[in-house]
């Protein structure tokens, strides 16, 4: 699962002792390079939007309540997502650092992160902003599959797997995500734009907004964001 921790690469002998937030807009790559880094550093990678699809397959009350919105391409209210997030960094894997991927999304929810990370002694969060021609989202939304069993993202023009449909770490069936159709992509973009697109501003006044260029290759991105971390240290 995406929210989960693994041990840290065995090579890997740096910590991470810090929240470091993931933004941009759908299909920029947050989730593909928050796994990456999440193993770099042995910590958990946290997707608020993994969490709430967990939520919806296990048919949960705040599952019940999430699934409409989401298949609406609209952002789920701030008081589910704030008390979900709460809970989850309160889990002992948490102690040495984390990756959110899709959170913050509001600048309600950005104000909320500061004071739960000042209230476990956390330092503040690094911010990673995911900066893309934004021509490129469509084709990476919509050929978006991910693996059933273990979460991999794969793209069927960009990142296609070796074996048609099936993951290439565990064999996994590949599917694609319903708000992933082309007629939900435009809502989810829209409520970026309007909802999360001003965290840009908020973050970079505060002086703590970093970004990088996500239009280049998978491997160029992930070695813009070590870089950015190790700098931030
Ligand atoms: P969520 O699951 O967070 O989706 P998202 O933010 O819309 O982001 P995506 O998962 O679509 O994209 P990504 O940036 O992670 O890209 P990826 O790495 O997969 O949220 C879904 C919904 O949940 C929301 O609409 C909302 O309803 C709700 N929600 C979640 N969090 C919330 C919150 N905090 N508050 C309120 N509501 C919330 O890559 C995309 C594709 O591109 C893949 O196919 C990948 O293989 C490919 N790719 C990645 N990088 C590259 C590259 N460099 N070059 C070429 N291809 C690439």
């Amino acid at each position: 699962m995406k929210t989960s921790g693994i041990g840290p690469d065995a090579k890997s002998v740096e910590q991470l002792d810090r929240a470091v937030v993931f933004l941009g807009p759908p299909g920029a790559g947050k989730g593909t390079q928050a796994k990456e880094l999440a193993k770099k550093y042995g910590v958990p990678h946290l997707s608020t939007g993994d969490m709430l699809r967990e939520n919806i397959a296990k048919c949960t009350p705040l599952g019940e309540k999430a699934k409409p919105i989401m298949e609406r391409g609209e952002l789920v209210p701030d008081s589910l997502v704030l008390k979900m997030v709460a809970h989850r960094i309160e889990e002992p894997d948490c102690a040495h650092g984390f990756v959110f991927d899709g959170f913050p999304r509001t600048v309600a929810q950005a104000q909320y992160l500061g004071e739960l990370l000042k209230q476990h002694g956390y330092k503040r969060a690094l911010v990673v902003h995911f900066a893309i021609d934004p021509s490129l989202l469509l084709r990476r939304i919509t050929g978006r599959r991910m693996c059933k069993v273990g979460g991999e993202i794969y793209n069927i023009y960009e990142r296609p797997p070796k074996c048609d449909l099936r993951c290439d770490n565990d064999g996994g069936e590949l599917e694609q995500r319903p708000d992933d159709r082309e007629d939900i992509v435009s809502p989810r973009l829209q409520a970026y734009e309007k909802q999360t697109a001003p965290l840009v501003a908020y973050y970079r006044r505060l002086g703590r907004l970093h970004d990088v260029d996500a239009s280049q290759s998978v491997s160029a991105v992930a070695h813009q964001v070590v870089e950015i971390v190790r700098g931030a240290r």
